[in-house]
């Protein structure tokens, strides 16, 4: 009895010395916080009613600003391989800024259904719905006025943690049924952003939440990511028609430009005489996940920045992921470093369930039933080595 008294009180003051230690080195880190332009004025406003406000998440050296206004992440920080806290995640100075666009999506999250749905038409048990197409005749994210432009109701339970909410009535943009979404975003000790989304319905309909981040991982503004490495553990792909709507079949990715299954830089082989890059005016295509399993969890990527050293894996319990290569970048977007949002000067990973999933009984379903709850986690896990 007395030596399991032993062994339990020296286990708790082993585990108390712990968490002093994480304490004083979250402190430390701390110390070192990166100084931003943003101030939190320039994202208060009211919309509908609600309150916009900036937000940052905080765990030691890796840091994030976020804002309610679409759920977006406006910047990500993290050091670099010689210790600079760099932004990885572009984003706008203002919520004013975000809502005059030109472009509407930089690090929203993205609703009801991400991706493209083919002329905005689909059927759910028979019945036929109609979404206003906002890409040529296509549905895109969700239609015009998608997730991304909604206020969510935001909770910040502690420094690392930020819980938002939206209720999309039934019939929002054209979808059945009214749909509780929740997203939290989480920055956990291991330099892991994680993303939890949760949905419920009460009439049958359909879901594909994801992320909208536009990544450059030498820093918002620092040219272009053609040098950044990427590898995208999938042996498929999922061809498209030049709207971008996926044909139906899973190509194998070997001896085509669209082989990322070993480290290859996203710039070699871009303008490759190739219909598919002609269609998307380089990478905007959906990967088949599955082949890399880690912990329940596909592993689907991994990037590194060609300067900054730092390295991206994305982890995901969706099946698929939309390699964005920033094609459709105009400079037309002045970012919160002052930089413009040039062409090719950032990427996206967006995990998803396939694009037009809907149209396509072959691949995985996004419909989601009153007696369901949509559960899905995706994971970036950042390290400078
Ligand atoms: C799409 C691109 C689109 C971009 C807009 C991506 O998810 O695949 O075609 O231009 O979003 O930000």
């Amino acid at each position: 009895m007395f030596g399991l008294l032993m062994i339990i009180a020296v286990m708790g003051c082993k585990e108390s010395k712990k968490v002093e230690s994480v304490k004083e080195e979250t402190e430390q880190k701390s110390a070192k916080m990166v100084e931003t332009s943003l101030n939190a004025s320039d994202f208060e406003k009211e919309i509908d009613e609600k309150p916009v406000k900036l937000y940052w998440l905080k765990n030691g050296d890796f840091q994030m600003a976020m804002t309610n206004y679409g759920g977006r992440i406006v910047g990500l920080w993290f050091p670099d391989k010689n210790g600079k806290m760099t932004d990885v995640v572009i984003g706008r100075k203002s919520v004013e800024d975000y809502i005059n666009g030109p472009e509407s999506y930089f690090g929203a999250t993205i609703g009801r259904v991400g991706n493209r749905i083919a002329n905005g038409k689909f059927k759910i048990e028979g019945e036929s719905y109609s979404i206003k197409p906002n890409d040529n005749s296509n549905a895109l994210h969700g239609g015009k006025n998608g997730f991304q432009d909604k206020v969510w109701e935001a909770k910040q339970p502690n420094d690392y943690t930020l819980v938002l909410t939206y209720t999309s009535p039934d019939g929002e943009e054209g979808f059945p049924g009214e749909l509780d979404a929740k997203v939290t975003y989480m920055l956990l000790n291991d330099h892991t952003l994680k993303i939890a989304y949760e949905a419920t319905t009460d009439k049958t309909t359909v879901v594909n939440l994801t992320n909208h981040a536009y990544f450059n991982l030498n820093g918002e503004g620092s040219g272009t990511i053609l040098d950044h490495k990427l590898q995208i553990f999938a042996k498929e792909f999922t061809p498209v028609d030049k709207g971008l709507i996926p044909t139906g079949e899973l190509r194998n990715v070997e001896g085509t430009p669209f082989d990322f299954t070993s480290p290859t830089l996203i710039g070699e082989r871009i303008d490759a005489d190739n219909e598919q890059l002609k269609f998307g005016k380089g990478y905007d295509h959906n990967y088949v996940l599955g082949s890399q399993r880690e912990n329940g969890m596909n592993h689907a990527a991994m990037v590194m920045g060609n300067t900054s050293g730092i390295t991206m894996q994305v982890y995901t319990e969706e099946p698929g992921i939309q390699f964005y290569s920033g094609n459709f970048m105009a400079s037309s977007n002045t970012l919160k470093s002052g930089a413009k949002d040039d062409n090719r000067s950032a990427f996206c990973l967006e995990t998803q369930h396939f694009p037009d999933a809907p149209n396509h009984p072959d691949f995985p379903s996004i419909e989601l039933k009153p007696d369901e709850t949509y559960q899905t986690v995706t994971e970036y896990v950042f390290s400078n080595k």
